[in-house]
């Protein structure tokens, strides 16, 4: 008996080790005997008691995170893609949305049937902007003109700001933000547009991208397709990061995401060549 002792010890204490090195990933692993690993059992279990959420991104990573979560018992109100972390289907697309601001030219669609996420949840800083910073009284001073100067407490509070790269020089923070109002954007005409509304923001400088967007070839829209159905409508700030249009390798603000697998053939269906023919004969 004694001759078997010291192995078994050593069996034990290798397993023990071996688990607590697995239960790093996937703590589910850890369910071992648990005099094998007593030290590590309770640990495993309590993180798996407590399920991480499940957080997709919906236009910029980092920038348009939801949390996944249940809408009614087995209903989501989002599916996350395994692969590269995006929102690929909605449990309800109008989750999370408000009417959109008033866009000319797009005054004929009833209201509350064009609904658009609001920007102003996402932004940290945005409640301090206009109040407790940039309150008309501080800071002291007011910028003269709208040339690009370096803004070290801007940059230490909001990093990208360090390598602001929109307009290739020509644009600087006053082009978009309103110079008393921090927490508003500014028309062309010094007037007030909500951070909600971006589109009325890039749309002064971008119209070409505005009258597409609104003619629905250039961003975004989901909900019911029916012509006169409601529709959320991705707003500019979702898609393009206004601090930032260049980054990345084609200089365009966009990193190429891993293409998904194909969605699973319907039953009964070996393959899906027949999509490779075009209908009409050419
Ligand atoms: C091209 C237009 C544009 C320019 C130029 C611009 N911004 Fe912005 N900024 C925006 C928009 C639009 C938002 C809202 C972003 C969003 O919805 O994600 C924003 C957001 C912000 C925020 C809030 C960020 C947060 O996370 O709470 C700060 C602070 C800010 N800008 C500072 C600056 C400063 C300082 C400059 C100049 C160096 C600058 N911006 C230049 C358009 C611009
Ligand atoms: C004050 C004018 C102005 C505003 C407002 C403005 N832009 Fe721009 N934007 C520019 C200029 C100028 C360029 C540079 C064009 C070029 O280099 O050909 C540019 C470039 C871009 C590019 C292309 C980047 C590239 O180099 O190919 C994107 C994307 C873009 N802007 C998106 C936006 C979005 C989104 C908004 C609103 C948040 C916005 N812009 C607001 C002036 C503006
Ligand atoms: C659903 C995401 C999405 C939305 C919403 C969106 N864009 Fe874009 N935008 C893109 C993509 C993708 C490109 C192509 C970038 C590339 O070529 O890599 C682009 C390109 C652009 C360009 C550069 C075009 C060029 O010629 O290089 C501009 C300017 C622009 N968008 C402005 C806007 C404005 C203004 C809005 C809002 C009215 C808007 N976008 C809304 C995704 C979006």
């Amino acid at each position: 008996m004694k001759k078997f002792a010291l192995p078994a010890v050593i069996l034990a204490l290798c397993c023990g080790a071996l688990v607590s090195v697995v239960a790093q990933d996937a703590p589910k692993t850890a369910a071992a005997p648990a005099a094998a690993a007593p030290a590590v059992a309770p640990a495993a279990a309590a993180s798996a008691a407590e399920p991480k959420d499940e957080i997709c991104f919906e236009g910029r990573k980092g920038a348009t995170e939801i949390t996944k979560r249940e809408l009614k018992p087995g209903w989501p109100n989002v599916k996350c893609s395994p692969v590269t972390g995006a929102a690929l289907w909605y449990g309800d697309p109008y989750d999370g949305t408000k009417p959109m601001g008033k866009v000319p030219l797009l005054e004929k669609i009833p209201a509350g049937m064009a609904v658009m996420k609001p920007r102003s949840d996402k932004l940290n800083l945005l409640a301090q902007c206009g109040t407790a910073c940039h309150n008309g009284v501080y800071p002291k001073g007011y910028p003269k003109d709208n040339k690009p100067v370096p803004i070290p407490t801007m940059v230490a509070m909001l990093p990208e700001l360090q390598n602001f790269s929109h307009g290739r020089g020509a644009i600087w923070c006053l082009d978009c933000h309103h110079p008393v109002k921090r927490n508003m954007l500014v028309d062309h005409q010094g007037g007030e547009i909500s951070i909600d509304d971006p589109q009325l923001l890039c749309g002064k400088c971008h119209g070409d991208k505005l009258r597409d967007w609104r003619d629905g070839i250039h961003g975004k829209r989901i909900g019911d397709f029916t012509s006169t159905g409601k529709k959320r409508w991705f707003s500019c700030t979702e898609c393009h990061n206004p601090h930032d249009v260049q980054h990345g390798e084609r200089n365009k603000g966009f990193a190429a995401l891993q293409p998904e697998t194909p969605p699973q053939l319907p039953l009964g269906m070996k393959d899906a060549s027949h999509e490779k023919r075009h209908p009409i004969a050419h």
